[in-house]
């Protein structure tokens, strides 16, 4: 039964992992995943989430099953974190909420759900990150793309994405990434999120918000500013949320589904569907990342102390961004990169294009992926001058 079963290519972004560890380079370099390191290129686990564990650990807690929607605690800090304490949408309960495998299991419980019940197609900018085409297409989904990205400006398109959002059918799936885009680093500001925001309800679209990088842009309060002013605005939309950055829970997988719907008897039902949907793939999400996260937030001096390691995360990756773009135009051949300091989050997109990346992986060792995005976080003072030389050598060539 398996002879005519062929061998798919590894995943663009965690194959690259692959093909890093069987480099046998010391100077190689990995800016490719999107997961922090600190100064020295150590994964981080943040002292705020060793004392939540120790504080887990004291408690003794049972491993019992939880709901099938997830920790409750989790649910409502992770909603309180999303749309703000005291949203209305939370006192009117008119949103359907589930904790869930990462975003990547928010995204995929959200597409199976907005299948069920509805027929559009979905729609996603290009570029994105490559996995949502994975994750729609597996729903069963028609993927249809926007224009977001100018690679002339290095900047939002936002002429072309109001353009293409006339276009699309109404009750189509439009995927938005809430602040820090990825690949590109590059966001609509508030006030384009207006437009967009009319635009879309003009055209009876369904937003989707992707925000898997909350704290990692400008902070908490002002990357969620775009789903908020969608909230206010009364759309029924989805939230995939993700803590796997801004806790540095990565490999826990905890993330949150939020869907807003018009009243609470209403979101009562979706997260009935959503239930049906947890049941029939896993039953229920893991207890202790989600346990992790609501101690943290729950607790005043461990949410301080996750505050200040979130805004030292992003100062870093602020500073070696701009590190890096000083140093290609001042040290070598003024190479001009100065659009990066632009960019927003973990990645920049640097206008690498294929054949540039293949050649940094073959000839110097450093991994990005095709599209030529950098994981800003993985650089440091130690591999910035390697990399920047590489780079320069690679463009002059
Ligand atoms: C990334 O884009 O590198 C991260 O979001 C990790 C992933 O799941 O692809």
């Amino acid at each position: 039964m398996f002879n005519q079963i062929d061998l798919l290519p590894d995943d663009p972004i965690f194959g690259l992992n692959i093909l890093f560890s069987q480099d046998t380079r010391p100077e190689k370099v990995n800016l490719g995943i999107g997961a922090y390191k600190d100064e020295w290129g150590n994964p981080v686990v943040l002292s705020s989430v060793r004392k939540a564990e120790q504080l887990l650990l004291e408690q003794k807690l049972d491993k019992e099953y939880p709901p099938m929607e997830g920790v409750v605690d989790f649910i409502q800090t992770s909603l309180k974190l999303v749309f703000g304490s005291n949203h209305f949408l939370l006192k009117d309960k008119r949103i359907a909420a589930i904790q869930s495998v990462g975003g990547t299991g928010a995204l995929r419980i959200g597409a199976e759900f907005y299948k069920e019940i509805a027929s559009g197609p979905v729609f996603l900018s290009t570029p994105t990150w490559p996995n949502h085409l994975q994750i729609f297409r597996s729903a069963g989904m028609q993927v249809n793309f926007y224009p977001y990205y100018s690679e002339e400006t290095h900047g939002f398109d936002f002429d072309r994405m109001c353009a293409a959002i006339r276009t699309m059918p109404p009750k189509s799936l439009i995927i938005l990434h809430a602040c820090c885009h990825n690949p590109t680093g590059v966001d609509p500001t508030f006030e384009q999120w207006k437009i967009l925001s009319e635009l879309i309800k003009e055209h009876q679209l369904v937003p989707f918000f992707d925000f898997a990088y909350q704290g990692f842009g400008a902070n908490l309060e002002q990357d969620a500013q775009a789903i908020r002013l969608f909230a206010e605005e009364g759309h029924e939309m989805f939230v995939a949320s993700s803590y796997s950055k801004n806790f540095g829970l990565y490999g826990e997988r905890v993330g949150t589904l939020a869907i807003v719907t018009p009243d609470a008897s209403t979101a009562l039902k979706v997260k009935s569907h959503l239930k049906q949907r947890i049941r029939s793939s896993y039953s229920m999400p893991p207890l202790h990342g989600a346990r992790i996260v609501s101690t943290i937030v729950q607790s005043l001096s461990l949410q301080q102390e996750w505050l200040q390691e979130l805004e030292k995360m992003r100062s870093r990756i602020r500073n070696i961004r701009k590190a890096f773009v000083n140093r290609l135009s001042e040290a070598y051949c003024a190479l001009d990169f100065s659009f990066m300091n632009e960019q927003l989050g973990m990645f920049s997109f640097s206008g690498l294009d294929e054949k540039q990346v293949l050649a940094l992986r073959d000839q110097y060792g450093i991994y990005t992926p095709l599209n030529g995005r950098i994981n800003v976080a993985g650089l440091n003072s130690s591999n910035l001058d390697y990399v920047v030389q590489a780079v320069s050598q690679i463009v002059k060539s």
